[in-house]
């Protein structure tokens, strides 16, 4: 998993928690990083779970709702980082079919070692869409975040509807309807 990823993590933890809370989610894992990140680095996705383990026992909050909150967090990195990428759509539905090939080939160029997740388009209309998420990580609700806000980003709302297809949720079907 790339560094940015911990990175943006680790500071919105820090925002929302304090700095007592990221030391203490460091310090309760098993790091071979030893919680020190650089954002283009590359580390075990392990780490990642252990981190969110950690902060959802001490906080409360489930992973999956962890991974929503930080994903919502994340899009604006992204938006940051890689405007080009994302004004090459006037469409929220446009711009979500095509994560599979074009934005996260992009991404692949940029960072090879990326551990991307597939996204297979089963069906989509001018205002729905239908896809087929599948990854390892099983990290649905990052997706699923990153969805509300390209919705947000183009002004529009949607009912996103998340199914999971395998119950260790490696691989979930989204169905995506725009209002
Ligand atoms: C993961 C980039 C848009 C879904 C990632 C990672 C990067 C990235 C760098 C981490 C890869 C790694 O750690 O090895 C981007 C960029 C985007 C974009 C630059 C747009 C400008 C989206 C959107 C979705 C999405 C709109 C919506 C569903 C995911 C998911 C992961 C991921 C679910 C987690 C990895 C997994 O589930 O296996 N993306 N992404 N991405 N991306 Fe994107």
């Amino acid at each position: 998993m790339k560094g940015i990823l911990f990175t943006e993590f680790l500071d919105l933890v820090e925002d929302k928690y304090g700095l007592e809370m990221v030391d203490k989610i460091i310090t309760s894992s098993k790091l071979e990083s030893e919680g020190v990140y650089t954002a283009v680095g590359t580390y075990e996705f392990s780490e990642m779970l252990q981190l969110l383990q950690h902060l959802s026992t001490n906080t409360g909050i489930s992973i999956d709702d962890l991974l929503l909150v930080y994903a919502e967090h994340f899009f604006d990195v992204l938006k940051q980082n890689y405007p080009e990428l994302l004004a090459a759509y006037k469409d929220p539905v446009e711009m979500l079919a095509s994560i599979e090939n074009h934005i996260h080939v992009e991404v692949k160029k940029i960072y090879p070692d990326a551990e991307l997740p597939t996204f297979d388009v089963l069906k989509k209309t001018k205002k729905s869409l239908v896809m087929i998420y599948k990854s390892s990580r099983a990290m649905h609700h990052f997706g699923l975040g990153l969805m509300n806000k390209t919705f947000e980003h183009f002004n529009a709302t949607a009912d996103i509807v998340v199914e999971k297809l395998r119950d260790d949720g490696t691989e979930v079907k989204f169905v995506i309807n725009k209002n």
